[in-house]
């Protein structure tokens, strides 16, 4: 099958920029190192080829997803890396799991639900989940007075992974660390989970790192310093070509993540206007009607979410179709 073959818009893959993408990450962060985060592609035919690359415990954000990779023979060590009331969904699965608790509510709710182990998961700067760092050890101990293994802390500088400037990212990291560190001599345990794509190789405090959006990356992440090339594109059609010396085509805001701002374009084309069915650019190199061109992501987690499957593509070839599994809650 040829990528001219396909029903646009359609999520590509390019193999050369994800080979590149998760050989460089498994010789920085070997093994148990790097605890792949699947929320990023929702994909288990991914997460397949990170397990291949020596990554075979994961990091989950839904119920859905640990449910997927459970199925899919990928549960080895699941990490469900958020707070969640039905636990109970979780207790039959084939498949180590890890529940994120952070109050006394979720703890419950792990106990009710049958899990057997937790991290407790601290706030260390970025306004969502997780305890106050002076609260861990107190949740620790109700845990285990609860039967619940509390294999150590997780918490997410996620307020500061897309920082451009890399000393400050380093210095506001190490700020957050020293918060998660002290919270983890209260609570014990072996795990300190923590970063993201933006800190992978900043991060040095933590056990394992929990990066997702590196395997595919996107045009926020791109700004950064890291090694990561983009290996998401959407595939759209150009539909129509306006006399004032602009051109429309069919991706939209229906087929791309749009929070991190507007995507970019291969061909030189820049983005004026992106609405539900549309992307209206300003062409770099000429276009007609019909002709391909290649959008460029600002946030993959969300651009990925809002299709049915992923085309692993080299060249002008299709290699294969990875279904985007672990899609819903
Ligand atoms: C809990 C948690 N850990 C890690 C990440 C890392 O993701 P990324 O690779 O996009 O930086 C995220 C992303 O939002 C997250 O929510």
């Amino acid at each position: 099958v040829k990528i001219a073959e396909l029903t646009t818009p359609a999520l590509l893959v390019d193999a050369d920029a994800i080979d590149h993408n998760l050989g460089t990450m498994s010789a920085a962060l070997p093994a148990g190192r790097l605890r792949p985060h699947v929320k990023a592609h929702k994909s288990t035919a991914l997460a397949r080829r990170q397990a291949g690359a020596g990554h075979r415990a994961f990091t989950c954000a839904t119920i859905r997803e640990v449910e997927g990779m459970a199925a899919a023979g990928l549960g080895e060590d699941l990490l469900l890396a958020n707070e969640v009331i039905d636990c109970g969904r979780l207790s039959g699965l084939d498949a180590r799991v890890t529940v994120a608790v952070d109050s006394e509510a979720t703890i419950e709710a792990a106990a009710r639900g049958h899990i057997k182990e937790v991290l407790i998961d601290v706030n260390i700067g970025l306004p969502r989940c997780g305890c106050a760092p002076e609260q861990a050890g107190r949740l620790a101990d109700l845990a285990r007075r609860k039967r619940l293994e509390v294999r150590g802390v997780m918490g997410y500088e996620g307020h500061v992974v897309g920082l451009e400037d890399r000393g400050l990212r380093q210095e506001l990291t190490e700020q957050c660390m020293g918060l998660l560190v002290g919270a983890h001599e209260d609570v014990g345990g072996e795990v300190i989970s923590a970063g993201g794509t933006g800190t992978f190789d900043i991060n040095t405090q933590a056990s394992e790192i929990q990066a997702g959006s590196y395997a595919l990356m996107d045009s926020a992440y791109a700004r950064l310093d890291l090694p990561f090339r983009q290996a998401l594109t959407v595939l759209s059609a150009v539909i129509s070509v306006s006399g004032s010396g602009y051109a429309v085509c069919n991706a939209g805001l229906k087929s791309l993540g749009m929070d991190h701002g507007n995507p970019g374009m291969d061909g030189g084309h820049s983005v004026y206007l992106v609405s539900d069915e549309h992307i209206t650019f300003g062409p770099g190199d000429p276009v007609e009607v019909g002709d391909l061109v290649r959008v460029l992501p600002a946030h993959v987690d969300p651009t990925v979410a809002y299709h049915e499957r992923m085309y692993l593509v080299q060249g002008e070839d299709v290699l294969d179709e990875w279904p985007v599994d672990l899609r819903g809650w």
